[in-house]
């Protein structure tokens, strides 16, 4: 893999292009994970005298949308490197060329969010390949850290690496690629356990179907987990629930039997009458599942239960919390979950998803994961053994 450290960087223009497409709150950025991992890069950037412009992408916007500038992101970056950083505000041809020709050794020039542009997103490759030949037009090296968003087709991700003079992926980028990799191989060690959460089986059962069969013990919990009740045949009430999938429920379920991997699902659940209710949550064991309610965590035998599991892995990987975790009367399954990977230190745990990172921040436990993934949809699609287009620029020029 060639990074900054394999390439002649010093003195030179980089474009870096990271993912910060984090959580803010009234302009405030809440997690900013995304952003200390990828300081080593910038850091390592600025010790070789570089010139560097960040770019980044957040949220889905079409066009220019305030609630989506990335100026809260560049001052809390700020902050974090104690070193002005400037923001540029619009990517027109004659203001970007003027800013990155200005830019003095040392300097850090932010841009504003790449999709307001909507030829970054564009299905025309040409379109695509008109806007990342401007981002590289001026810089001398191209460095791709932004692991998250690896399995979009997005100008600023395949065609910048593409069109640059040089280019080659920052030391976050590695770090995922070499952590995630390993579960990849055949040499993990066993029991190989996937903890899946979250609320769509949809957005799942890519890596489900994927790992059945690979892994010892599947621990499904989160809404998810209703689908999958609901195939067993329990009444789940006003639960959160994809009828459409329960079928497949079913069949994973069954696969996984036939496979070789055991699909542990809840045995009892936290009930409430609502999402925002503000009445004290009942448990109840899914055989006697009340039929107005909603299941909004799992409950004290689940967690006993996925513990024991969890505990005698020798590789886990997590994606998705175990209930509304961002309610403090629904977290505690889903902290349960992540004291039982953080004591399971005989264990290669892999950990990713913004949900997921946020209850591990939560518990306290960060230092206890062996490896904590940026990736939220890029981590699935690379554990499914998806080819991602990010990586299909990198091996095109020999980077991966
Ligand atoms: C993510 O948060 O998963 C990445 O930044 C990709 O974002 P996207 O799903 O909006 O492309």
């Amino acid at each position: 893999m060639k990074t900054l450290k394999d390439t002649d960087i010093a003195g030179k223009t980089l474009l870096i292009r990271v993912d910060y497409n984090v959580p803010l709150d009234k302009g405030k950025v809440i997690d900013d994970t995304r952003i200390r991992l990828s300081l080593p890069t910038i850091e390592y950037a600025l010790e070789q005298g570089c010139k560097i412009i960040l770019c980044s992408h957040a949220g889905k916007p079409k066009t220019v949308d305030s609630m989506l500038s990335l100026l809260p992101i560049a001052r809390h970056l700020e902050n974090l490197i104690n070193k002005p950083v400037e923001f540029l505000p619009s990517l027109d041809d004659a203001e970007i060329k003027n800013a990155i020709l200005g830019l003095d050794a040392g300097q850090i020039l932010f841009l504003e969010n790449l999709r307001f542009y909507p030829a970054e997103t564009s299905s025309d490759e040409t379109e695509r390949r008109n806007f990342a030949k401007k981002l590289v037009a001026d810089v001398d090296v191209f460095v791709n850290d932004a692991f998250g968003v690896s399995h979009r087709s997005n100008a600023s991700v395949v065609e910048a690496l593409e069109e640059a003079k040089v280019a080659c992926m920052g030391f976050l980028m590695k770090s995922e690629i070499m952590y995630l990799g390993r579960m990849l191989k055949n040499a993990v060690e066993h029991p190989y356990v996937l903890i899946s959460g979250g609320v769509k089986v949809s957005s799942k059962l890519g890596i489900l179907e994927s790992m059945l069969g690979v892994i010892d013990d599947c621990i499904i919990g989160g809404a998810m987990a209703n689908t999958f009740l609901k195939a067993q045949g329990y009444d789940i009430g006003d639960s959160l629930v994809e009828n459409d999938l329960i079928d497949i429920a079913a069949n994973i379920i069954a696969t996984g039997k036939a496979k070789g991997t055991n699909v542990h699902l809840p045995i009892d659940c936290v009930v409430a009458t609502s999402f925002d209710s503000q009445e004290p949550p009942i448990v109840y064991d899914v055989a006697d599942l009340p039929s107005k309610g909603m299941i909004l965590d799992i409950g004290p035998k689940t967690q006993e239960l996925f513990a024991d599991v969890i505990t005698r892995a020798k590789t886990i990987v997590w994606n998705g919390p175990m209930g509304l975790f961002e309610r403090s009367e629904y977290v505690s399954g889903s902290l349960a979950v992540c004291n039982a990977v953080a004591a399971n230190q005989d264990a290669l745990s892999i950990v990713g998803g913004g949900d997921t990172d946020a209850v591990v921040d939560i518990g306290h436990a960060i230092d206890k994961m062996s490896f904590i993934s940026t990736g939220g949809g890029a981590f699935l699609a690379f554990l499914e053994g998806k080819n991602l287009p990010a990586f299909d620029a990198f091996r095109k020029r020999d980077i991966l």
